[in-house]
This record gives C-alpha cells, structure tokens and sequence, in this order.
C-alpha cells in the first residue's frame, strides 16, 4: 500500500514561481492554507538559481519608460503571437513584484544614489532589467525561500519524483511520487495543483539548462488531459559557452559587450543596425547562425563553430562588478579571461516558449489545477521572449496563481477524493509497465539519440526534409522506449529509474515540437523556417494547441488576442 499524504494545495516546483506561488497562497491565506511543495531537487537547486542576467519592470516613467513601451517592447518581441491582454497585466504587475522583492531583502544592484539600478537587455526600448550583478535568479530565490521559512505552513517534499498528476472527472485529484531517498510511492492527495517545473531544455544536447529540467510537469499535465501550446517555438540564446552551453548572460551585451566575427567585424550590423548586439535573441541567433554558414566563424570541435563575444573593452572594474559571475565561468571552464580575450559563444537552446495552456490567470482546463512560469503558456511570450520577462513572468504568475488557489481552496467543499482508479492506473503504469519492461533498450543511448534529433532537426533554422526526418525519428525513439530495461533495482536513489521516466517526458514534448513545427509553414519569432520565409499572419496568426491521444498529439489552433497593436512588419 502507498503511504497517503493529504494537504490542502500541492505545488510541483521550487523554483521562482514554485516559491512565489507557495508565498502568495500563505499570504492570502493568512498563513492558515496547507502547502506540500514538492520537487525532485533539493530547493535550492532549482534551475532559477541559474537565471543570470536580470527582470524586466517599468520603474522609471520619470526617465521615459511606460507601461505601454513595455507591452508593445514585447508584443513586437513576440512576432505578435503574444496575447494582448496578457501582456497589459504583466507590464502592470511588474513593478510591484520588483518592490516586494526589494521589501523582503533582496540586494538589487543600485545606482550610486542608492536607487535600484536597471540594464538594458535586447529588444527592450528602455533599460528595464533590474538585477542582482550577473546572479539575478540566484538572490531572487533566496529572498523567496529566506521569506517563506517565516510561514509555517509549508511541508517541503525535496527530492520526491513526481510520477503522475491524477485528474477524475476532470477534477484535479492528486500526485503520485515517489521518494528519491527511500524508493517509497506515495499517493499525495490536494484540493488544488500549482505547476512550476520549468521548460523541457534538457530534450536538446547543447543547451542553458540545468540537468533537471526536462518538462516532467507539462507532460505529466498533458497525458492527464490539459492542453499544452504553442511547443514548437522555442529560443535559442545567442551566447551560450563553447562547448559545455553554459549562459554567457545577455546582460555581457547589455553592459556593453559585442559579437564579433573571425574577421573582427561586429556584423549585427549587417541584421539590425537600430539595435545591433541588443537586438531580440530570435534576430541575434540567427544573425550567429548565418554568420557561421557564410563562412565568417570560427571553427570549433563537435560541430559547435562559434563566434566571439569581446568585452574587453569593459575594463576589468565594470566586469567586476557586473559580470564577476561570467569572468569566474569563462576562466574555470574554457580559461579565457574575458578581460583580455573574447569569449567563445554560439546560439544555444535556452528557453520554451510554449508549456501548459492557461488562462489569464494561470488556470487550465482542468478543475483545482494551475501552471506559471516557463511550465506554462499563459502566451506572454508568444513565438519570442524578451530577456528579463521569464523571471518577471514567474513572480508575476506566482503570485496569481498562488492567490488563486488559495481563493479556490478557501470555498472547497469537503475534503480531497481519493482517486482509486486513477492511482491504481498510475501504480500499475510505474511498476508493470516501466519497471517491468525488458527489451535491453538503453535509455541513456535513446536520451543521446533524442538529443541529437532535436539539435539537428529543430534548430535555429528549421526546413521540411529536416522536421520530417525529426518526426520519423521520434517515432522510432517511442518505439525503442516501450522496450527499455531499467537495470538498477535498487530503492534508495533510483536514477535510472528517475531518468527513464524523463525520458519519457521529453519524448512526449519533443514530439508536440516537432509536429507542430512541421505544420507550421510560415517563419515567426523562435521557428525560422528556410522553405516559408515569411510570416504569415493570414494563415498562421494562431496557437498551436496540442491532446494527448495514445496515437500522439491531436493538434488544433486557436486564436490570439490582439487588442490594442495589430502586426506590422518586425524591423529593428
Ligand atoms: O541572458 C540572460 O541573463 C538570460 C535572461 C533570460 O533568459 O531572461
């Protein structure tokens, strides 16, 4: 029997909007609602602490900023495909998550009159990336998690595998888990879900991502029925380090930095003369790409030519200051001093656009169950983000989401079902079904493979041949999961038990990818395609919505909210 565990609201990730959530939920609730917060690191591992460079809020009418330059900064960002009204709300709340943090203690870089300082970042009309010197995410995530250990009403679950969310009725049930450290399952009963697991980056082989994060929730919310969205757009960074992917913040070109070719020539002014190296990171990348393919990179091992990113024009004080986390990451892992050499850099998968449909407010389609942050597509972002909005989008929809379960919880009738059917299908899918597979397939020989997949044929450039080729692939890398052998049997730290089951997710998620990405015949933000150039609003102008169907994805469109810009032509 699995033991069960009952609390009022479960939110799956520790992370930025995980934590924001759990704080909002405590505060409107007076400290009174139940939390289980689970995740399968430890909190503070959370990939937020990576997030380097800064987030994005207008603080400074005074000086030129305005809620409406934000918004139309990233509706413009978006190639249009970002919901209006979602927008509006976003630039609007902002600010104040910007003040809450500052409230609660966080050490914001300042000016030298002691206001917080702000850095410019690419396709921002105004320098509106408030930050915490290059380790932004990093400090955000203590202040929150400082912040919560003042509420006690918090039971942390570090290091518990979510399994399945279990959905009746198309009522949000429950969890099963199981604990890394015993190996026991565990059946976690909730009135309501908060999903903050992040994207699904470790699906690509070169990447920003940590090595957690591999779409675990959206695809666990898809197989249990919620629609997830917009999957095929996904954005590759200019600057990740050769070879190992590491972010060379953007922030580096905020502060000034350049990219420079083999021949020394900042060529981003041959792609976008307005706004050269701070153009949107869709522009950028592809600017590196076209660069590298005419000839004009250097040449690298493993396929990863490169570019340099130069800032040694900074000085070394201003690096210091600003950017001490980079010189530190250049030095140790390619032992380049960025105050005397560039930095060897190319376009690296770092974000997913698409995720978890939602609502305005973070809800989906299922009863009790809502998503925020990069797991979810509240369609802020739409087919490119803007840099700094993802952790504004986590504070932002933390703290929605956060006050919305708690309302939901607040008028919850009785206490939660226990779901039989649905628990004994998700006991029976892990231990007959995953465990009890033995086809001698190797996972980590399907995870390499599924990897190189995505990093050939769902890149910067994208072409039918190559999407095709993706999609047939992903056929075949299903087929050999069903016949994988798990060969540790052992309780305590399963990890290959654990990573079978990721697997699964990013299969799962990079078939949505690939699909949609096939379909979509037209070139918009993060999907560049070579055979249809041009966006096409007429046809394309939409969200890609994708089911769950044990055949793969049924995929619909839907509509996107353009109240106040209609698209015009992207120019910078
Ligand atoms: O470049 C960076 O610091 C990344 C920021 C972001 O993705 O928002």
């Amino acid at each position: 029997m699995a033991e069960i565990t009952t609390h009022d609201l479960l939110i799956l990730g520790s992370g930025l909007a995980g934590l924001r959530a759990a704080l909002s939920a405590s505060i409107a609730s007076s400290g009174k609602i139940d939390i289980g917060l689970v995740s399968k690191v430890q909190l503070m591992r959370s990939h937020s602490v990576a997030a380097e460079g800064g987030t994005a809020a207008m603080l400074r009418p005074e000086e030129g900023d305005s809620f409406d330059l934000h918004a139309w900064d990233t509706v413009k960002g978006s190639d249009f495909l970002a919901d209006q009204d979602v927008v509006h709300r976003f630039v609007r709340a902002a600010p104040g998550e910007i003040m809450q943090l500052e409230h609660w203690g966080i050490p914001w870089s300042r000016r030298p009159d002691g206001r917080i300082d702000q850095r410019a970042f690419g396709g921002h009309g105004y320098p509106r990336a408030t930050f915490a010197a290059d380790k932004t995410g990093f400090f955000e995530m203590q202040c929150l998690f400082d912040t919560l250990t003042r509420y006690q009403n918090t039971t942390r679950y570090d290091e518990w595998y979510v399994t399945s969310i279990l959905v009746e009725d198309n009522q949000f049930r429950g969890l099963t888990a199981f604990d890394l450290a015993t190996g026991e399952f565990h059946v976690m009963l909730a009135k309501a879900l908060i999903i903050a697991t992040g994207g699904a980056g470790r699906m690509s082989g070169f990447t920003t991502y940590s090595h957690a994060v591999t779409g675990d929730g959206i695809a666990m919310a898809y197989r249990a029925g919620v629609a997830v969205k917009d999957l095929e757009f996904i954005q590759f960074h200019p600057t990740g380090l050769i070879p190992t992917g590491i972010l060379m913040t953007e922030a580096c070109r905020g502060e000034g930095g350049y990219l420079r070719n083999a021949d020394g020539n900042r060529f981003m002014e041959r792609y976008a003369a307005g706004l050269m190296e701070l153009a949107p990171r869709d522009i950028v990348s592809r600017s590196m790409i076209t660069e590298i393919k005419e000839g004009r990179g250097f040449k690298g091992q493993n396929g990863l030519d490169y570019v340099h990113l130069d800032l040694r024009h900074l000085g070394a004080d201003k690096i210091n200051e600003r950017l001490g986390f980079i010189r530190e990451l250049a030095m140790k892992f390619v032992d380049v001093d960025p105050v005397h050499e560039p930095i060897p850099v190319r376009p690296v998968f770092h974000y997913t656009m698409g995720g978890i449909g939602t609502d305005i407010d973070g809800k989906t389609n299922v009863e009790g169950m809502w998503a925020a942050g990069e797991a979810a597509c509240v369609s802020l972002h739409g087919a490119n983000r803007l840099g700094t909005n993802s952790t504004a989008e986590c504070l932002v929809w933390g703290k929605i989401t956060g006050e919305e379960a708690a309302k939901f919880v607040a008028g919850f009738e009785g206490e939660p079902k226990h779901p039989d059917g649905a628990v004994a299908r998700s006991r029976s899918e892990l231990f007959d079904g995953l465990l009890g597979r033995d086809g001698g397939e190797s996972v980590y020989k399907i995870r390499a493979d599924l990897r190189r997949n995505v990093d050939e044929n769902l890149g910067v450039y994208r072409i039918e041949e190559e999407l095709q080729k993706g999609v047939e692939k992903m056929a075949e890398l299903k087929d050999r999961y069903k016949k994988i052998t798990i060969r540790d049997r052992s309780k305590a730290y399963n990890i290959d038990l654990m990573y079978a089951l990721e697997l699964g997710c990013m299969l799962d998620l990079a078939e949505v990818a690939f699909i949609g990405a096939l379909r979509r015949q037209e070139s918009r933000g993060g999907h560049a395609r070579l055979d249809y150039t041009a966006r096409d609003d007429e046809n394309w102008l939409k969200h890609t919505v994708a089911h769950w169907t044990p055949d793969g994805p049924e995929l619909s469109y839907s509509d996107v909210t353009i109240d106040t810009w209609k698209p015009v032509e992207r120019k910078y």
